[in-house]
């Protein structure tokens, strides 16, 4: 799955890791946003199907969205800016 992204498109990229590999994002991007709209991108893996997931309220309600990042341990996704620099792992 792939956000394809319609508005501001042009916002300066940001880079920053995932599970240590490079990925990039746009400057204004949540975490969720970065990752979804990254090539390949999704949020983490359901437990029972083993398939790839999204998330769920997009708006900090549901705690479906948690990602640790360095220095700042466990936070949610889609309520946490992306930041040039970031070292995000899937939970
Ligand atoms: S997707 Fe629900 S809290 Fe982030």
């Amino acid at each position: 799955m792939k956000l394809k992204r319609v508005r501001d498109a042009a916002r300066p990229e940001i880079a920053l890791t995932l599970d240590g590999q490079p990925m990039t994002g746009q400057a204004g991007d949540t975490l969720l946003t970065a990752l979804l709209s990254a090539e390949g991108g999704f949020l983490n893996t359901n437990p029972f199907l083993n398939e790839p997931r999204a998330g769920f309220c997009y708006m900090g309600a549901c705690q479906d969205c948690w990602v640790d990042v360095d220095g700042r341990g466990r936070v949610r996704a889609c309520s946490t800016l992306a930041e040039p620099g970031m070292s995000v792992r899937r939970l």
